[in-house]
């Protein structure tokens, strides 16, 4: 496991019509990586961001591009996403019909590949495909919008999977990032952390939060407060 919590915040709360600006921002605030939504309108009630923004914003960063596809069906675009510049894709495992060969074909593209579960599903859908997981992501909110409420019952899922990746590496499999997202404030945070997380994204906590972005992503880190309660 690694020490350092991983920080991806979600420019979905981010000003749309001054992403490039937004993206420059938060990479010297010391963001870890830029996660970015993807909504079509059909796997989510909700329509953001298509390759093409993905791809003007690629010049704006040097910072990994975290890209969470709420898409469906999720195969035929993947392409356009490595193309754009992703160097994570991770994707819901009820998206699209082939789950597996979606992942092969992210890896084999030299991405990083990565499955999320949403609330109501299932932890034992990580098992599958565990090898072909560089990030598991577990969703704390449904899917579809920023500024959402943290469900704790998916802590205990989080946990899960923590104790499932660390059985996979301690078998020799490779290392593989434990991601929250969704509802993750400084109070949140710390409940993911402590249930094992490694990343967690955040649009609101960062880009509305009370501080700036520096101070917003490092409260998400580690909060003194709660650490000492
Ligand atoms: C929701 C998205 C999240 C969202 C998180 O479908 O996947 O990444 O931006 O927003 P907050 O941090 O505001 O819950
Ligand atoms: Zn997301």
């Amino acid at each position: 496991m690694t020490d350092k919590i991983l920080i991806s915040p979600s420019i979905l709360s981010a000003d749309f019509a001054a992403l490039g600006q937004a993206v420059r921002d938060i990479d010297a605030a010391g963001a870890d990586m830029i996660h970015i939504d993807v909504m079509d309108g059909h796997y989510v009630p909700n329509l953001t961001i298509g390759p093409g923004v993905v791809k003007a914003l690629r010049p704006h960063t040097k910072k990994p591009f975290d890209v969470h596809l709420m898409i469906s069906p999720t195969e035929i675009l993947v392409p356009m996403f490595i193309d754009a510049g992703a160097d994570y894709i991770t994707v819901h495992p009820d998206a699209g019909p082939h789950l597996h060969r979606t992942l092969q074909s992210i890896r084999a593209a030299g991405v990083k590949a990565g499955i999320v579960l949403n609330p109501g599903a299932p932890v034992e859908q990580v098992d599958p495909v565990i090898d072909l997981c560089d990030q598991i992501m577990i969703m704390s909110v449904n899917p579809g919008y920023g500024g959402q409420s943290f469900i704790p019952s998916q802590l205990e899922k989080i946990a899960d999977v923590r104790a499932r990746i660390d059985a996979h590496v301690a078998a020799g499999g490779q290392e593989i990032l434990l991601q929250v997202d969704g509802g993750v404030n400084p109070v949140t945070s710390q409940d993911c952390i402590a249930a094992g997380a490694t990343s967690l994204v955040a649009g609101s906590a960062v880009f509305k939060g009370a501080g700036t972005y520096a101070e917003n992503i490092a409260a998400l880190r580690r909060n003194p407060a709660a650490k000492a309660a």
